[in-house]
């Protein structure tokens, strides 16, 4: 029997004791969403009624874009129906419509299924240890005569190295397209990082940090590029009669707006409110043999989106896998982002930037990886009850 298989073994006949004093009295999710008062969302929603507008660019569409781009202190933003939709109109956009994208496979689906839908080819890059975002160090050698791009991903909120990406897509006259659907209202350098890359596109959807129930945005750089996109999220129409190319229907409606501009008024306390929870788990497992979690970085303002800590097996005494099912046994639903990697997709893992030998980091994180509950609304008392059990859990 193995160290870890004892360690197991004696959790497992330790269990009923164990749950008497630990287990939570109601199922704790790894998130939760903001949701504004309904009585407000009720008036907005009369409001809907009253003009009987309920899509195309309606009166809460427009409110609530301008109100977005004030806040996230961006020029040119464009709302769409989702996240997935924004990056696959983010790749029209630009053109990019063949050859390969450089990207992640620490990520979730959608920023490589965006490829494959616009027939490009992705190439998967290895990450940083640290950050989890792409490593610089590692795009060089895997551009070829028919890379197109480079596709980041802003992971958990943590800003890319973007320095050094853009000064390899300049050497190469490659765009940089930055997955930011993690990285609402994060300040980098004094700027928005979501002002960084070509194009920035964000997503809205309900399990994020700010929701418009679901949606999602580009950030342009140009007015010209804005309009562009504007036309592509609505079938290429640019007006009654003309349609300047292949457009597709990525159009955000009026209830997500109502909903979105509703929560603009929430944003600021709900950070607070994380920030606070990430600060209370960081000292909660401060000294956890075998488990750790990074810190704020330099020149960065966070938004906390996300409190993913890694398991070290042999020092916490159990891996990732059994931890997490061993924390649903106390009504703890923590998630594994980002596993499996997206390059064990059954249609990338042909490709051979997707073989495991040149993705190390990746593999390593992804079998670590484990994001704990995290939401505003999330009682301190209750980040204390998750950090006990961890801790019990790993001692034993
Ligand atoms: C990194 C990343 N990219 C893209 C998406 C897709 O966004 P959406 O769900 O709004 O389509 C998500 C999550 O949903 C994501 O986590």
């Amino acid at each position: 029997m193995s160290v870890m298989d004892a360690a197991a073994g004696a959790v497992r006949g330790r269990r009923p004791e164990l749950y008497a004093r630990y287990r939570l009295p109601e199922p704790v999710l790894v998130t939760r969403p903001t949701m504004p008062a309904l009585a407000k969302y009720q008036e907005q929603i009369a409001g809907i009624w009253e003009r009987q507008w309920l899509t195309n660019n309606g009166q809460l569409h427009q409110e609530f874009e301008a109100r977005l781009a004030a806040y996230l202190e961006v020029e040119h933003l464009s709302l769409f129906c989702n996240g997935t939709i924004a990056l696959l109109v983010a790749l029209q956009a630009l053109r990019i419509h063949e050859g390969e994208v450089i990207t992640t496979p620490f990520t979730f689906p959608a920023t490589v299924h965006v490829l494959y839908w616009n027939r490009i080819r992705p190439v998967f890059c290895d990450i940083d240890e640290y950050t989890f975002n792409l490593d610089p160090n590692c795009i060089e050698r895997l551009i070829g005569p028919d890379t197109k791009a480079i596709l980041p991903v802003h992971v958990f909120g943590y800003p890319c190295n973007i320095g050094a990406i853009q000064e390899i897509a300049d050497r190469h006259g490659l765009d940089v397209i930055y997955d930011a659907a993690h990285a609402f209202g994060v300040r980098h350098r004094g700027q928005p990082l979501a002002s960084y890359g070509d194009l920035s596109v964000l997503s809205f959807h309900a399990t994020k940090l700010f929701s418009s129930i679901e949606g999602g945005a580009i950030v342009a750089s140009t007015a010209a590029e804005k309009k562009r996109i504007d036309f592509l999220k609505n079938f290429g129409f640019a007006d009654e009669e003309t349609v300047i190319g292949p457009g597709i229907n990525g159009k955000m409606n009026e209830f997500q707006a109502a909903y979105g501009l509703l929560e603009l008024d929430l944003i600021d306390e709900e950070i607070v409110r994380r920030r606070a929870l990430v600060e209370l788990y960081r000292r909660e497992l401060a000294d956890v043999p075998g488990i750790s979690f990074r810190l704020d970085l330099p020149e960065t303002e966070h938004n906390y989106a996300y409190f993913p800590i890694l398991v070290d097996a042999s020092a916490y005494g159990m891996d990732r896998d059994a931890l997490h099912a061993e924390l649903k046994q106390f009504n703890i639903f923590t998630r594994k982002y980002f596993f499996p990697l997206c390059s064990t997709i059954p249609c990338y893992l042909s490709l051979p930037s997707a073989d495991p030998k040149h993705l190390p980091v990746a593999e390593r994180v992804s079998k670590r990886i484990l994001c704990l509950p995290i939401y505003g609304r999330l009682a301190p008392e209750t980040v204390q009850q998750i950090c006990a059990v961890i801790k019990v859990l790993g001692k034993s």
